[in-house]
């Protein structure tokens, strides 16, 4: 096993409040990781401190060895960090296909005036993406939509589209923030099914769930927050089982 993410001893202090306190969590390439614990835990915060939207105080954070605490977003993301946002970050007048395809804009080698001024080796880079996002629609079951405009799919198909543009995009790290909201059970099936995908392609999850059906099938471990600090972690089952997670959240 290999630690793709490492946070350790971060703390993220907001004008006296302590948010996110000394703490740390290492998470295996390939698998995936919830964060769970009450509002105001700090699991936003140590999400936007992983991907650089705030600065921990204290700490460190490391993506395959690399540093990211104190770095750009653009730096972390180019990194192979990519978070998705609650309520998409989707182009919703767009298809499914076109969406996928803005994920790999910027890992294809022409940029968009090639392409508008016809050059032929941009229209042989735009077949192949063409090609590479069918085939990754295909590994998704998405390509039956290809064609259709996001806005017309329903939620649980827009979370897939989401999760599949972060690929595209060559993620090592997808962030998903309450990817279950809005969901039906089956739509949750679905989803934990679609996050096994993306770890057998060698992709590792990190996601804030509350749905408790989801965390419990989808995650190979789960951390807990509490005031800001790190109650637990441990595997669904452990987790499920220990004591104090059960009266801080569970209960
Ligand atoms: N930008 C900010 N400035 C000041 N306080 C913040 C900021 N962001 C979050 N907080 C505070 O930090 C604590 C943790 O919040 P948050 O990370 O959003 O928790 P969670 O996502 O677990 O609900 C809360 O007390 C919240 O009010
Ligand atoms: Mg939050």
């Amino acid at each position: 096993m290999t630690t793709a993410l490492s946070v350790n001893n971060v703390t993220v202090r907001f004008a006296g409040l302590v948010a996110v306190s000394d703490v740390s969590l290492d998470i295996e390439a390939a698998t995936v990781c919830s964060m769970i614990g009450p509002n105001g835990a700090g699991k936003t915060t140590l999400f936007n401190a992983i991907t650089g939207f705030v600065t921990p105080s204290e700490g460190s954070v490391k993506f395959n060895g690399i540093e990211l605490a104190g770095r750009k977003t653009h730096a972390i993301a180019k990194a192979g960090v990519r978070r998705t946002f609650q309520g998409g970050g989707l182009f919703g007048d767009m298809t499914v296909l076109e969406n996928v395809l803005c994920g790999m804009q910027g890992t294809l080698g022409t940029g968009f005036l090639g392409t508008l001024l016809g050059f032929p080796s941009a229209r042989r880079a735009e077949r192949e993406a063409v090609d590479r996002a069918m085939l990754l629609l295909d590994d998704m079951q998405l390509a039956s939509h290809a064609d259709r405009l996001v806005s017309e799919l329903p939620f649980g198909l827009q979370r897939q589209v989401d999760i599949t543009r972060a690929l595209a995009a060559r993620a090592e790290l997808i962030m998903l923030d309450e990817p279950a909201v809005g969901l039906s059970v089956a739509d949750c099936d679905r989803l934990a099914e679609v996050l096994r995908q993306v770890t057998s392609r060698g992709v590792t999850v990190l996601m804030i769930e509350h749905n408790m059906n989801l965390v419990m099938q989808a995650s190979d471990k789960v951390a807990v927050l509490n005031y800001g600090q790190l109650l637990a972690t441990g595997t669904p089952a452990q987790i499920r089982s220990n004591e104090s997670v059960l009266e801080a959240y569970l209960g």
